[in-house]
């Protein structure tokens, strides 16, 4: 099962969460904060936090903990500013 993240292929086992297989090819990160821009990933792993949102087929704010990894998904890193704010 591949996906692509960021526009490079990534291979991960069938069942594996987005987050599984961010984390197994060694990632930590994949979103920025909207204050401050400072890097978050998996946090609590079951859902509750929002830490480890991602851009998923160009539906935002997906839980990577939450959603079974399907092959063929375009996972993008997330960044969204504040109403107002300044890049
Ligand atoms: S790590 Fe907390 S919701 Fe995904």
């Amino acid at each position: 099962m591949t996906i692509t993240v960021d526009g490079a292929p990534v291979t991960g086992a069938r069942g594996q969460s987005i987050a599984g297989v961010l984390m197994a090819d060694g990632r930590r990160d994949w979103r920025t904060t909207s204050v401050a821009a400072r890097p978050r990933g998996l946090f609590c792993g079951i859902g509750v936090c929002f830490d480890c949102i991602v851009t998923v087929n160009d539906l935002a704010d997906v839980r990577a903990c939450l959603r079974r990894a399907q092959d063929g998904d375009v996972v993008t890193r997330q960044h969204h500013l504040l109403p107002g704010a300044d890049a």
